[in-house]
């Protein structure tokens, strides 16, 4: 028996693409650190509403349900934009979140030190490193809330309890102990009443973590500063729909979407990992997507969900070494050797 199950969830678009580089990458790591993994694919998205006619077949909830860790590429397209909501290939992404009770989505914003000329933000800017954790709540909110239609009107509900606001904010609150202990909470308490709740709540959560500076800030100044002073960023713990755009937001000040991870958590052992872009329809099938946000979703789960820090280690630091000369077209640079998804896996492979 191996030692890890993983469930593959490839997914759309140019999802295939980069988990097969992914996997190439979890492979080696293996080997070096002597540990063993065996896959099982499942359909999610277009390709399971291809199949079967729904985005989130039972079928493959009891697969990620039954192994050690999920990895996923991404979901959606063109193809599918005409289904009804609940059956699109997204819904089928929020059913396995929720499925799963992935309720802590972190999504690290680092730039790796060769990459700093590839951000369009200035190097005085950025200064000697930028690392930024998004912590955002990811299976309540406008995502989860009611919603509906009328002949002409529709609304979406963004709804939070207690319970909901004060575990992702001890997940916030223990991940900036671990840092450098400074949390900024993002809301719209100044026009929200959700976001009210969520401010309260977690100025009771901070009464546990002394240490640890906590500032509020509106979503949208937030935007803003992100701009502006990424620098003065450590934590940020924000709700479902606000961590989404922020994190697109904060992938670019790492020079390229392509490059930005993520691990969606439960509190258990089991974590979903996968890149935040999307399935980038402009591009699949050209062999030209970046595999390395998918590759850095693999080191995120050998940390958070299969104990094998050293492996999670080899592989980022392959990752900054490669990048050193080589770049796929979202973060070309001139002067680079422009490499296509497949030879990146590869690179990553060969440096580790
Ligand atoms: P997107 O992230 O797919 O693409 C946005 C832009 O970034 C495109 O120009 C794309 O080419 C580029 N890009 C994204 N990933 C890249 C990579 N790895 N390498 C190089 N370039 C990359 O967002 P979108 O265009 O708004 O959405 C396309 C589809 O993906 C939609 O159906 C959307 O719902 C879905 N989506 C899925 C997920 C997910 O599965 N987690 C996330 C976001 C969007
Ligand atoms: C993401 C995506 C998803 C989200 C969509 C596709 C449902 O944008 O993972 O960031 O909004 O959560
Ligand atoms: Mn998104």
């Amino acid at each position: 028996m191996a030692d890890y199950k993983i469930t593959l969830l490839k997914g759309d678009g140019i999802g295939p693409e980069i988990v097969n580089q992914a996997v190439k990458v979890l492979d080696k790591t293996a080997e070096k650190f002597n540990f063993t993994v065996e896959y099982d694919e499942a359909l999610l998205g277009g390709c399971a509403i291809d199949a079967t006619g729904v985005p989130l077949p039972e079928e493959t909830v009891a697969k990620c349900k039954a192994s050690d860790s999920v990895l996923l590429g991404a979901v959606g397209g063109p193809k599918w934009d005409t289904q009804p909501g609940n059956n699109r290939p997204e819904a089928g992404l929020l059913g396995i979140r929720g499925a799963l009770g992935l309720f802590a989505n972190l999504r690290p914003s680092v730039i790796f030190g060769p990459l700093k000329s590839a951000s369009p933000i200035k190097d005085e800017i950025i200064g000697d490193e930028m690392d930024i954790m998004i912590v955002r709540e990811l299976t309540g909110g406008i995502y989860f809330g009611e919603r509906g239609r009328g002949d002409d009107f529709a609304w979406d509900t963004e709804k939070y309890s207690v319970a909901e606001v004060e575990r992702i904010a001890r997940v916030a609150f223990d991940l900036a102990m671990k840092r450098n202990k400074k949390l900024t909470s993002v809301d719209k308490a100044n026009v929200l009443e959700s976001s009210r709740l969520w401010r309260e709540t977690v100025i009771k959560v901070s009464k546990d973590y002394p240490e640890v500076e906590l500032n509020h800030m509106y979503v949208d100044n937030c935007a803003m500063q992100l701009v502006r002073n990424p620098k003065q960023f450590d934590v940020i713990v924000t709700s479902n729909i606000f961590g989404d755009i922020l994190s697109d937001e904060a992938s670019m000040i790492a020079g390229s979407i392509g490059m930005l991870a993520s691990a969606s958590l439960s509190g258990g052992k089991l974590g979903l990992y996968e890149p935040i872009h999307g399935s980038a329809p402009d591009i699949a099938g050209k062999g030209i997507a970046n595999p390395l946000a998918t590759i850095l979703s693999v080191a995120m789960m050998l940390r958070y969900s299969l104990g094998q820090p050293e492996a999670a280690e080899a592989i980022e630091t392959a990752v900054s070494k490669v990048l050193v000369s080589n770049r796929t077209p979202d973060i070309y640079e001139e002067g680079m050797n422009k490499v296509s998804c497949e030879e990146m896996g590869d690179l990553v492979c060969a440096e580790i």
